[in-house]
């Protein structure tokens, strides 16, 4: 004890107190999100358990039921059923009323496969493979992922945009309406990257006599063509398969180019050049949509965001975390001016950029070619090669 401390126990809250550390000797911080993480685990894979099962399109179809009744629906058991429902009902997705169960309206829009806005087949696909997030140490530790989604595209793009194409189409179709398509007839469109063209399908719909270039690679664009044909706009449409870096792309013809959601896979250079290439291909006042799941400038406001670079990182041989810093960036190096930043459903956020009609053509060098099996993975991000 030293001499100017005659309370030992006073002097030690005191100086914690100072040291902004009070509490901690006696009260000793909350493990819940520890928990929280750990638990998190199983709480997905109940979530893939309830879709795989059809939970939800059976709670629908029954209405409000007791488990017995779902089991019998589902033809599952009932005693291992319950324990399934009783945790949905703790996710929020769920309601218990006595003994019977019921969806809540968050199930009924967003886990029902029949939904308008259904992310039923996205539940599975979103987070990339499984045996990516077990190696994910290893990522880190070696920089580089062992096997990249770029490996096989077709393999995990074809569900993954057949899955994302409903929330996709509902933020195209909202951005739109605010932004005016309808009132522009005649628009000309380059969906890069398109998936199942989610975007250039609303500017087809939205503006009368428009037409759209629609680009994919070759095993993707087939499913492009598929909804754009079930939309009944094939007629407007040309389809363009290819590494959006190496096509062919007119300059200054296009009223709109889209980059939907491939910005957060690439990487800062390859996303120069593909903001570049569609500057180069806009008309003088022609609009750059780039669509994507951004993260807040400091990477820690936004925890979606923060969770979805992670996701990239984990499962993609370029990618990561986009700040709204970066892209801004980018788009202003490009000549692009007037530039906005609509949300036009949750998450889901989009820049728009205005080509200014005396904007210099820029010079830019084309990136490597697409991943291949013949080229191999490289084993930094982004290193220059
Ligand atoms: C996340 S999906 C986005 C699809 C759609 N744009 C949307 O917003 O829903 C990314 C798409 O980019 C395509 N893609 C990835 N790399 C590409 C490349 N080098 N050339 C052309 N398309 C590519 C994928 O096949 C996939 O369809």
């Amino acid at each position: 004890m030293s001499a100017d401390s005659p309370f030992p126990e006073l002097k030690k809250t005191h100086s914690m107190a100072r040291n902004g550390r009070p509490w901690r000797d006696y009260k000793p911080p909350p493990s819940a999100p520890v928990w929280g993480l750990i638990q998190g685990f199983g709480s997905y894979w109940a979530l893939v358990a309830g879709v795989d099962l059809g939970v939800f399109d059976g709670t629908a179809h029954l209405g409000r039921c007791t488990a017995e009744q779902l089991a019998v629906e589902l033809h599952v058991s009932a005693v291992h059923l319950r324990h399934l429902l009783d945790a949905l009902v703790t996710f929020g997705l769920l309601d218990q009323i006595d003994d019977d169960y019921a969806l809540t309206e968050t199930a009924e829009r967003y886990l029902c496969s029949d939904g308008a806005a259904t992310m039923a087949g996205l539940v599975r696909v979103a987070p990339g493979p499984l045996e990516n997030w077990e190696h994910l140490a290893q990522t880190i530790r070696n920089g580089s992922v062992q096997t990249p989604i770029e490996r096989d595209p077709v393999a995990f793009y074809g569900p993954l945009v057949t899955a994302t194409f409903p929330t996709q189409r509902r933020a195209a179709t909202r951005l739109g309406a605010s932004i005016g398509w309808s009132r522009r007839p005649g628009l000309r469109v380059l969906d890069l990257g398109a998936g199942r063209a989610p975007w250039a399908s609303a500017v087809l719909e939205q503006s009368a006599g428009s037409t759209a270039v629609v680009n994919d690679l070759d095993g993707i664009i087939e499913l492009a063509a598929e909804t754009l044909g079930q939309e009944g706009f094939s007629e407007r449409v040309e389809l363009r398969p290819g590494d959006f870096h190496a096509i062919d792309i007119e300059a200054a013809r296009y009223d709109i180019v889209v980059l939907g959601h491939v910005c957060r896979t690439e990487g800062e250079e390859r996303s120069k050049c593909l903001i570049r290439r569609a500057v180069d291909a806009l008309v003088p006042g022609g609009r750059l949509i780039v669509a994507d799941y951004f993260a807040d400038n400091t990477r820690k406001l936004n925890p979606f965001g923060v969770q979805m670079g992670l996701t990239m990182l984990a499962n993609t041989a370029r990618g990561g975390l986009l700040t709204h810093q970066q892209v801004h960036g980018w788009l202003t190096d490009s000549g692009l001016e007037a530039i906005r930043l609509l949300e036009p459903i949750g998450f889901n956020q989009v820049y728009v950029a205005h080509k200014p009609v005396d904007l210099e053509p820029v010079d830019h060098r084309p990136v490597d070619h697409w991943l291949t099996e013949d080229s191999p993975a490289p084993t930094t991000k982004d290193a220059p090669r």
